[in-house]
């Protein structure tokens, strides 16, 4: 391969093209798809190994020089002439398609706006947890029935001795918010959670919830009964009824599971609510001694509550969503309606 004949070749005649329609002609003969420099790169491809280590960098070389040449002598035509690429401001636009929030950050912005303006302050905790905060700490110890109501995706990792998870519920946070913060306080935790357990459509393994936690002197059940009902009166624009059963969870005494009237049929009976005018939306509860005690508090200095929100529930509810499965579908055709 004469390298070197087609260097000096092509140099003079860049060199001595009289305007920029002359260039391009040459950097199409020497650098353009079936131009000659293409042409040596083809003929690589026959030849050993060693031979093309030893003409493939001086062939790269050769093309990088040709274009700078090139694209300086036409930065020096430009100069000479006053000339500047031109700009025809005429031409259509190439239209933007601007993206917007996902339902799901949507309705969590509006719940954090609703929480903060009730005087709540927004806290976060970790996705991996260890085992002590997402079960011991709340008063779910190993080897207790109630690990079951939290089927759970256990990590291979572990931290010292300590198993690790997938956190199954946001109710961790309170112990860590707890154990480095002297009440009285009212918080809400929002965030991604996971279940090992079989999807349907109001049941996913990776979903989110809104835990809250308020702990004073004198904090109870009538306070959290107006909270969430003015809560829910805000994110709905109107009344809503609301209606407590009670429940059990390990870590509140009393327990209790909250259920919202049904919004699609206004408590009559429909096949969302599986026609008993109700939907199930939360466990809430008076926080439980000994989580206080796991918290370094003397449960008998303060008393508080505590709920954790099915945040996808309550979207469904307010957009009227069918299928929970929807939300991480990636159907544009889903997302595109908010
Ligand atoms: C809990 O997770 C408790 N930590 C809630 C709690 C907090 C109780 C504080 C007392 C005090 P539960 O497993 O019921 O509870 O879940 C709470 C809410 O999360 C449910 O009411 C529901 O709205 C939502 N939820 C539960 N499982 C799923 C799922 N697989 N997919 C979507 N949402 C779910």
């Amino acid at each position: 391969m004469n390298l070197d004949g087609i260097r000096n070749e092509a140099e003079q005649a860049i060199q001595s093209a009289q305007d920029i329609t002359a260039l391009e002609a040459i950097r199409v003969k020497y650098l353009g798809r079936k131009g000659e420099l293409n042409k040596f790169f083809d003929s690589l491809k026959s030849l050993s190994l060693e031979e093309k280590r030893t003409i493939g960098p001086g062939l790269q070389k050769l093309k990088l020089d040709l274009n700078e040449f090139l694209v300086k002598k036409i930065a020096a035509f430009q100069a000479e002439t006053g000339m500047q690429l031109s700009l025809d401001i005429t031409m259509p636009g190439k239209k933007i398609s601007v993206g917007h929030a996902h339902p799901l950050t949507i309705i969590e912005k509006q719940i954090r706006e609703i929480f903060k303006a009730l005087n709540f302050s927004v806290v976060e905790g970790p996705q991996i947890e260890t085992e002590f905060y997402n079960f011991d700490a709340l008063n779910i110890p190993k080897g207790h029935p109630a690990r079951d109501m939290w089927d759970t995706f256990w990590l291979k990792d572990t931290r010292g001795k300590e198993r690790l998870l997938l956190r199954t519920h946001t109710s961790p946070v309170q112990i860590r918010f707890m154990e480095s913060h002297k009440p009285p306080f009212q918080v809400i935790v929002p965030g991604r959670v996971f279940r090992f357990e079989a999807t349907d459509a109001s049941h996913e393994t990776n979903f989110h919830q809104v835990e809250g936690l308020m702990v004073g002197k004198d904090v109870n059940l009538a306070n959290f009964k107006f909270m969430i009902q003015e809560f829910f009166k805000r994110l709905f624009n109107r009344s809503v009824k609301i209606r407590f059963r009670p429940s059990y969870f390990p870590f509140v005494e009393p327990g209790l599971e909250v259920d919202l009237e049904c919004v699609r049929c206004s408590g009559k009976g429909c096949s969302v609510c599986k026609q008993s005018g109700w939907l199930e939306i939360m466990g809430a509860g008076m926080v439980h001694p000994r989580v206080f005690e796991a918290a370094g508090y003397n449960p008998r200095d303060w008393q508080g509550f505590a709920f954790g929100l099915g945040l996808e529930r309550v979207a469904m509810i307010k957009y009227n969503i069918p299928d929970i499965r929807l939300f991480h579908s990636g159907d544009l055709r889903f997302i595109k309606q908010f």
